[in-house]
């Protein structure tokens, strides 16, 4: 279906984010035909070029970060949507022509794809040129803040132009398929909601595991770290899809009013409960520490931790979660642990497996539940574990191969006006309020995180999270 006529700006349309994620997914969208005839996107960054100029900078940002349309006889099409102006966040050139450029009655939408701290320079611009209308909206990129302040900070500096209706924060967590999914299979299914709860569910399992270091990027992820980078954010989205309560309609503000429960709920974590790691070197390749050149760093690059949520729905539950870099695989997924039969009427029921509802979203994206049956053959009544597998890839053929980009999804999004997938600024506040006491923990003492060996599953500390539970993480591989 397509969307709106609508005029698109990107600030920072020459930055990295723009040319490997926005504008290769902006392309994808133009091919799919969801685009107006109408449709412009202008790009805007401090680099002084013309259309054309920019038009060959995109062209090559496609050819070179999604290979397989580089040739796409619908190229030529979307390069025609595209313009440029150059202007500077902090200067006074270019707004103008950028005003003139736009054209009223249509929707507008304004990328800010540069670093927060421009995001209050462009608002009030915007602003002050009379360029954005009262419909006009805004769409942020993280890192939004690195601390409740900062982020009470930045969301002040955007309220004071803009409503919240007019502000999306982008989580790219929220535009994967399979993250959607989960909110799919727990209030479209009659089978998993009953059991969603204490009563029925040991434990929740989530990890994602990523094989790449920091090299490149060590300057920001330095100032970073894993739970700043990664938990504050998309693990914490991924925990509040699973835990909240069932909203009364897929509606913006009824999906992020729970969302937003659920992270009030959270427990403060003991120091116990949390283990922080850095990957050393490994074979031919550096450690942390020469990544992200800075031989004295204490940034972790793993976080390990138990999260316990104090509601009634999961009294006792205590939710696993754990990233890292250079780990073993790459591999993300939610595993939803159910308790034990309360009585066994079998006598030699061989290992007693626990059910469990995997949840895979990357990569082989799909959902596996562990059953137990008769094992066959005439042996007696054995039991053994085997998988109800569902693949994407083989239950919706070539549509469950060619899932589109978490960023496809959301500017589309933006265009239609939906916020549902995106934070709001209180859930924002929320998630950094549970995560600062435990970052500022650390970074006013002087331990240093667990090292870990790179290909493997991280630091011991991070395995003895859960066996001093009697419970074990799932492999990752
Ligand atoms: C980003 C983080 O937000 O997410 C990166 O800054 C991380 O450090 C990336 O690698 C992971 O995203 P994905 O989509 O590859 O799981």
């Amino acid at each position: 279906i397509q969307v709106e006529d609508f005029d698109l700006v990107i600030f920072g349309a020459t930055g990295d984010l723009a040319r490997r994620k926005i504008l290769p997914g902006l392309f994808r969208r133009h091919a799919a035909g969801q685009f107006p005839q109408g449709a412009r996107i202008i790009g805007a960054a401090r680099t002084d070029m013309d259309d054309a100029a920019f038009r060959d900078d995109v062209r090559a940002a496609i050819a070179e970060f999604d290979t397989s349309r580089r040739d796409s006889p619908e190229l030529p099409g979307f390069l025609d949507r595209l313009s440029y102006v150059p202007i500077d966040a902090r200067g006074e050139g270019g707004w103008a022509e950028l005003r003139a450029r736009m054209r009223p009655g249509v929707v507008q939408a304004f990328y800010f794809s540069v670093a927060p701290s421009l995001f209050g320079d462009l608002a009030e611009r915007l602003a002050r040129h009379d360029i954005a209308g009262p419909d006009a909206r805004i769409v942020v990129e993280k890192p939004f803040g690195r601390d409740l302040a900062s982020a009470r900070a930045l969301n002040e500096t955007l309220a004071r132009h803009f409503a919240e209706r007019q502000i999306y924060r982008i989580d790219h967590y929220l535009g994967k398929e399979t993250v959607q999914n989960l909110m799919a299979v727990r209030f479209a299914n009659m089978l998993f909601e009953p059991l969603w709860n204490a009563h029925y569910i040991d434990h929740v399992q989530i990890t994602v595991a990523e094989t790449v270091g920091v090299a490149g990027r060590g300057a920001y992820y330095d100032q970073s770290g894993a739970m700043r980078d990664m938990v504050q954010n998309h693990l914490m989205q991924l925990v509040c899809l699973i835990a909240m309560e069932p909203p009364f309609h897929f509606d913006p503000n009824a999906v992020r009013d729970e969302k937003l429960k659920v992270i009030r709920a959270l427990e403060p974590i003991p120091p116990a409960d949390i283990v922080r790691g850095q990957y050393g070197a490994g074979g031919a390749e550096a450690g942390y520490l020469a990544d992200a050149e800075n031989p004295d760093s204490r940034t972790e690059s793993f976080v390990a931790l138990k999260l316990r949520i104090a509601n009634w729905r999961w009294q006792g539950v205590p939710f696993y979660l754990r990233t890292g870099k250079r780990l073993r695989a790459r591999t993300s997924e939610i595993a939803v642990v159910f308790r034990e039969p309360p009585h066994s009427i079998f006598d030699d029921t061989g290992e007693p497996q626990t059910n469990q509802l995997v949840i895979r979203l990357q990569p082989n994206e799909g959902m596996n539940l562990k059953v137990n049956i008769k094992e066959p053959g005439p042996g007696g009544m054995r039991l053994v574990q085997v998988p109800l597998d569902m693949s994407f890839a083989e239950a919706l053929g070539p549509d469950g191969t060619d899932m589109p980009d978490a960023y496809e999804r959301l500017i589309t999004d933006v265009i239609r006006g939906n916020q549902t997938l995106f934070m709001r600024g209180d859930e924002v506040e929320a998630a950094w309020a549970w995560a600062d006491p435990v970052i500022s923990a650390w970074e006013s003492g002087s331990a240093r995180p667990e090292p870990y060996d790179p290909g493997t599953s991280g630091p011991d500390q991070a395995l003895g999270l859960m066996h001093r539970d009697g419970r074990r993480w799932r492999e990752i591989k």
